[in-house]
């Protein structure tokens, strides 16, 4: 399932070969939006930046997002108020206001298109409309002129909507080029197919990769999820996946970018790509690795389509996954334990075209000294007893997924007979737990065991890939690692 996003713009920069020894004033571990804004922002200060980036640029959750800049965030800022009151709201509106301003004025400089849209999100159901009346409430005291809606001009019924205009979205493969570009421009450095898997932090940094080792004085974590499980990020974070269709439709698609608020999520915009105009269908969000048809989901999105637009036929469809953190707020910071070496950035909570360059200022700001008021704001935002509550619910959750997993292999044998093509079967070979796969003609058979906290995997039959249902680390059919915590590969069952 290739994203419009890098089936039309790939970025085929692959940087230099990482050969071991290199000494940089920083690395950054990650090519996404938050890895190469904060790489920009540092180099510009006249850093030695170097990005090591594990597959490609893009290629995880940057590379397959709806690509919405916008302060109209569904329910995000009633969520923000609710568990952390009116100062630090006022806080995460600033940060993303300074987002919002920081790039679109880097993408003017250098020319990269964006366009203007009004955001809208829309309740169908009564008790929706209550949400929205939250989110306007919220938006109001923070300052954020949003508006009830007369017209959000969707070819179907809505109960309510509220609109915030002149917000943006674009093509993020475009916007990451040029950072990229910027970032060499500037002296920084990209390594490509370089998986960090550890760093130590006695005297330095010392960045263990799966090409080589280099030495940095300080380390940006811009993975997604952390992969140094210091912190424990991974379990204060739900990690969702969700899917995205994109549509040619004939005749006229409504111009605005939209997000139900009700269930199921219902995320829409247009694409531009060449003469025409795309229309992009988003939702179907759940916990990773814990749902057992996953086609279901896509299929559902396009008769979703085809019913609301009528003659809807499907370019692309994709996946991607982000994190939901404990108190809605994006967790920036120190890696405890790193003797303030190392920093991370995770929890955008599907809000990331903001949050990550929020993030990337924050974190750039201690290298620079221009630290914002709001940083220092939501760097002392501590979880709330209703936070650590959601935070022992994932727990829970979390503790029953792997308890599940591995009571079903003990329960059952792994079958002799390779699985039907695009499947895949748990079961207990030689007294373990085994995976087994057939993608285009092959069978590969695996150990089910995650190799970051020992999870038991299960079968995504929309991407063909086995995904760990505890923290959301993503393997392909052969085992290799694309995703998630973990920093190696599913071994082959020996
Ligand atoms: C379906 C969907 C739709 C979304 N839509 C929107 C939207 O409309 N608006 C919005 O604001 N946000 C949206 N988001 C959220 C947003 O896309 C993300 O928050 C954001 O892209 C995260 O960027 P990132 O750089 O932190 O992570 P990523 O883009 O995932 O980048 C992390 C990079 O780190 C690399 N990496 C991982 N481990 C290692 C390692 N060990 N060594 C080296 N490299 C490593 C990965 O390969 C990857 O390239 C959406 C999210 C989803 C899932
Ligand atoms: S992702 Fe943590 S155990 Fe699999």
């Amino acid at each position: 399932m290739t994203s419009l996003w890098l089936d039309t713009h790939p970025v085929t920069t692959t940087g230099v070969p990482l050969a071991g020894g290199e000494r940089y004033d920083t690395v950054v571990a990650g090519a996404g939006l938050t890895g190469l804004a904060t790489a920009v922002l540092l180099a510009r200060a006249g850093q030695r930046v170097a990005v090591i980036e594990a597959r490609s640029v893009g290629a995880v959750t940057t590379g397959n997002t709806t690509a919405k800049l916008s302060l109209l965030q569904g329910r995000q800022l009633s969520e923000v108020r609710k568990h952390h009151g009116d100062e630090v709201l006022a806080a995460y509106v600033a940060s993303n206001l300074a987002a919002q301003a920081w790039l679109l004025s880097f993408l003017d400089q250098r020319g990269t298109r964006h366009q203007s849209r009004t955001a809208f999100t829309y309740a169908t159901t009564d008790q929706g409309l209550r949400s929205l009346e939250r989110e306007l409430s919220a938006a109001d005291s923070a300052g954020v002129p949003v508006s009830w809606s007369d017209d959000a001009g969707l070819p179907f019924r809505v109960a309510g909507a509220i609109e915030l205009p002149v917000q943006t979205q674009f093509h993020p493969l475009e916007v990451l080029d040029s950072l990229l570009a910027d970032l060499l421009e500037h002296g920084g450095v990209l390594h490509t197919g370089a998986r960090v898997q550890r760093v130590g932090t006695d005297d330095g940094c010392r960045v263990e990769t799966s090409a080589g080792t280099v030495t940095a004085e300080r380390v940006i974590l811009a993975t997604g999820v952390p992969i140094l499980d210091r912190g424990a990020h991974f379990a204060r974070l739900q990690p969702l996946r969700s899917y995205v269709v994109s549509f040619r439709v004939p005749g006229t698609v409504p111009g605005g970018m939209y997000l139900s608020i009700d269930q199921p999520t219902r995320s829409l915009r247009t694409a531009p790509v060449g003469s025409e105009e795309l229309l992009l269908v988003g939702g179907n969000g759940h916990p990773v690795g814990r749902r057992d048809s996953t086609r279901e989901l896509v299929a559902d999105l396009e008769s979703w389509a085809g019913e609301h637009f009528p003659g809807a036929t499907r370019t692309h469809a994709w996946s991607a996954q982000d994190y939901r953190p404990a108190g809605s707020v994006p967790l920036v910071g120190e890696l405890p334990l790193s003797h303030g070496r190392v920093q991370v950035a995770t929890g955008y909570n599907k809000w990331g075209m903001t949050n990550a360059v929020a993030a990337a200022l924050r974190l750039a700001a201690g290298v620079t000294g221009e630290e914002p008021p709001w940083a220092e704001v939501l760097a002392r935002t501590s979880l709330s007893p209703a936070d650590l509550g959601e935070g022992v619910r994932f727990n829970a959750e979390v503790a029953g997924a792997m308890t599940a997993g591995w009571l079903a292999t003990e329960a059952r044998g792994l079958p002799d007979q390779p699985p039907p093509e695009g499947s895949g079967v748990v079961g207990r070979l030689g007294g373990r737990p085994a995976a087994r796969s057939t993608v285009a003609g092959t069978t590969c058979t695996l150990s089910a065991v995650c190799t970051h906290l020992g999870g038991i995997v299960t079968w995504n039959e929309a991407e063909s890939s086995w995904d760990c249902p505890l923290h959301g680390s993503r393997f392909d059919a052969s085992g290799k690692l694309l995703e998630g915590p973990a920093v190696s590969d599913l071994p082959a069952f020996e």
